[in-house]
């Protein structure tokens, strides 16, 4: 919609409609708001729906079912005709997309939010102008909030293009690599040669630093990467990778260890050595917005820059860069707008890495306790001595609780196992409302279920095991 020189007027904006964006607009349209998003790719969602958390979702849960379908001999089902069709693999990727973002649309027209496609620039504090297919248009705005999201970071020598490819391309590929490099061993890295190294390809990762999954601690990684090696994945540590060189059919990876040069020719290299913040080419310098030395933008409490009617969330910001921290950071944005008080706290953030058996963390480590000065223990429940995990097929991994020593207060937890992105939430929501191993102990958990396992750790943390 371009209407000339003339500025349109509008109140609350939101530049992203990825989970920061558009969860930050919804929540302020339910708080009273008037508000426009500006997107610039067709579809709504952002990475997180278009081309990341759902799509490799999608594509690590047919990449179960596979295996599940071709390891069910045990249980008596036949697995003689078991066939892995690429394109429908795909075909189902592209449709759990497309609900997705359909989803994100509906909210928006359910809250009478208007979109605004094109790419936005900040002109100064008070609007911004936003590039149109069929040219520019400025709008004025009372308050605005920045959700720009990250993209991937390339390395010299792999030039994104062809057979060298980020995250995204490796979700798309059209043919299933039956050769595969990832640069990186973190949480992309790591997905995605397990939902690979399922489907059958064989994957290498090249780590520059001496460990994968560097987030996690030890004995958590151990069960993961041994998962990992397992299913046939090769885990190189100490590689800097050099250069990539396209030959058309295949790819060479060239990489130094320990000081000597190796090659690897695979069908498809992709790298996923972190993400880079969206806060270039924005306009933030017209404004004065500060930013750090890593391009991140700085906030206070609330999400508020500088400027105090310019907000920023999510990948743009301090923090890890994870979909639910953009969106928790969304809502306290929308409420101060709203003149509430809201104030992020990040005390019980969960982090999950959807390798097999998932790793998922909240709240602190042991060691994060202590550095933080607090006197602290912990408990250890394995889900061998779960019967839910165990007729599942998931005996590996473990529950760990983390609570002071004083008042055996919940304060971190990491879980190694079978659906342990779900099983977090209870630790998470036992950290923010400050309940105690006790609390834990004492709530009836269903039997047969996972989640027994946070009970019976409870149990342990009171010195009185029942099943172990
Ligand atoms: P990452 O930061 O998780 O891991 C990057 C890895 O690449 C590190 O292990 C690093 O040591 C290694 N590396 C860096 N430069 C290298 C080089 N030149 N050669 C070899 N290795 C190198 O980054 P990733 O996996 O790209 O993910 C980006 C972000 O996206 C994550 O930090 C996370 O916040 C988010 N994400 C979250 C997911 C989740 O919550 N389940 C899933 C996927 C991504």
């Amino acid at each position: 919609m371009v209407v000339g020189d003339f500025p349109i007027d509008l109140d609350t904006v939101v530049i992203g409609s990825g989970p920061g964006g558009y969860v930050a607009a919804v929540h302020a349209a339910e708080l009273g708001q008037k508000v426009t998003v500006v997107e610039e790719n067709a579809k709504l969602g952002g990475v997180c729906l278009r081309v990341g958390c759902i799509p490799s979702k999608a594509l690590i849960q047919v990449s179960h079912d596979y295996q599940t379908a071709l390891n069910s001999g045990s249980e008596g089902i036949s697995s003689a005709k078991v066939d892995l069709d690429w394109s429908k693999v795909q075909g189902y990727r592209a449709s759990v997309v497309q609900r997705m973002t359909n989803g994100v649309s509906y909210l928006f027209k359910k809250n009478k939010i208007d979109v605004l496609h094109g790419k936005a620039f900040l002109k100064d504090k008070n609007s911004l102008r936003v590039m149109h297919e069929d040219g520019a248009q400025t709008y004025t705005f009372k308050n605005l909030i920045i959700a720009t999201g990250s993209h991937p970071i390339e390395i010299p020598g792999f030039k994104f293009n062809g057979r060298v490819i980020d995250s995204t391309g490796l979700l798309e590929l059209k043919d299933q690599p039956k050769e595969l490099v990832i640069i990186g061993g973190g949480y992309i890295g790591c997905e995605l040669a397990s939902a690979y190294a399922n489907f059958g390809t064989h994957v290498t990762i090249l780590e520059g630093t001496d460990a994968i999954m560097r987030n996690y601690e030890k004995d958590v990684v151990k069960i993961a990467q041994g998962n990992l090696e397992k299913r046939g994945v090769t885990i190189v540590t100490n590689a800097m990778a050099k250069s990539a060189t396209d030959n058309g059919d295949n790819v060479t990876v060239t990489y130094t260890l320990d000081g000597k040069e190796q090659t690897l020719t695979v069908d498809d290299v992709c790298v996923a050595v972190g993400r880079k913040p969206n806060t270039k080419e924005i306009g933030l310098e017209q404004v004065g917005i500060q930013t750090d030395d890593r391009g991140l933008i700085k906030v206070d409490a609330q999400g508020r820059t500088n400027i105090d009617h310019i907000y920023a969330i999510g990948d743009i910001v301090a923090g890890a860069a994870l979909a639910h921290k953009a969106s928790y950071e969304g809502k306290v944005a929308a409420e101060a707008i709203a003149g509430q008080k809201s104030v992020v706290d990040y005390r019980a953030m969960p982090a999950v890495c959807y390798v097999d058996p998932e790793i998922a963390t909240t709240g602190l480590t042991v060691a994060q306790a202590k550095d933080q000065g607090l006197d602290v223990k912990s408990a250890k429940f394995p889900f061998s001595a779960n019967g839910r995990a165990v007729s599942m097929h998931s005996p590996d991994g473990f529950v760990r609780l983390v609570y002071t020593k004083d008042q055996e207060q919940v304060v971190g937890a990491q879980i190694v196992g079978a659906d342990a992105s779900d099983l977090i939430s209870e630790l998470t929501l036992a950290i923010e409302s400050g309940a105690t191993v006790e609390d834990i102990a004492l709530t009836i958990h269903p039997h047969p279920s996972l989640s027994e396992a946070i009970m019976d750790d409870a149990d342990v943390a009171l010195g009185m095991p029942t099943n172990i």
